[in-house]
């Protein structure tokens, strides 16, 4: 009886590199995204779909992982507010209520990620161009995965 293949193992046409051990609850930062906005004061609130081309790079050894992207319509993107605060926990925004934390997209945060559904206008080697973006220049990169979210209209800043 031929053996079950493992949920771990390589399929055909699959690409692995030799990434870093990964430690527990530990980010490994993969692009630094470009945009426009050098201060907080200057960012969008929120992103805008016809808002300024933004430049996603993608540091080796994941640019390979493109691959399939320029299909796609939309993509979440996932980013660290590496500027932000992360001891509040009841926050007063200037343009609303005082909330709780966790009833805020507020970027002070405990760890402060930032997730856009974003339109994708292309692809430029490791470089992902999108639409929607609403982080500082240099923001750190976490993620990106094929978009379901279509662009916000709701929930506090
Ligand atoms: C309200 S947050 C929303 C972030 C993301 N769209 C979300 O919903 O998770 C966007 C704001 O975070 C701030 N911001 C953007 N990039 C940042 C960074 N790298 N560090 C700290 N604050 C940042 C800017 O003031 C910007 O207007």
């Amino acid at each position: 009886m031929s053996e079950m293949p493992g949920l771990s193992d390589i399929r055909p046409n699959e690409v692995a590199v030799a990434a870093p051990a990964p430690t527990d609850a530990g980010l490994v930062f993969i692009g630094r995204i470009r945009t426009p906005w050098a201060t907080r004061a200057e960012c969008p609130k929120r992103g805008d779909p016809e808002g300024p081309v933004c430049r996603i790079e993608i540091f080796e050894p994941w640019g390979a992982a493109l691959e399939g992207v320029s299909e796609l319509e939309r993509i979440e993107v996932f980013y660290w507010l590496h500027e932000a605060r992360r001891d509040l926990v009841i926050q007063s925004p200037g343009h609303g209520p005082t909330r709780g934390t966790f009833a805020l997209r507020s970027p002070v945060r405990p760890n402060p990620i930032g997730v856009s559904g974003v339109a994708i206008a292309g692809v430029e080697g490791s470089a992902l161009l999108v639409r929607g973006l609403d982080c500082l220049d240099g923001t750190p990169l976490i993620d990106l995965k094929p978009g379901r979210c279509p662009p916000r209209t709701d929930a506090a800043d």
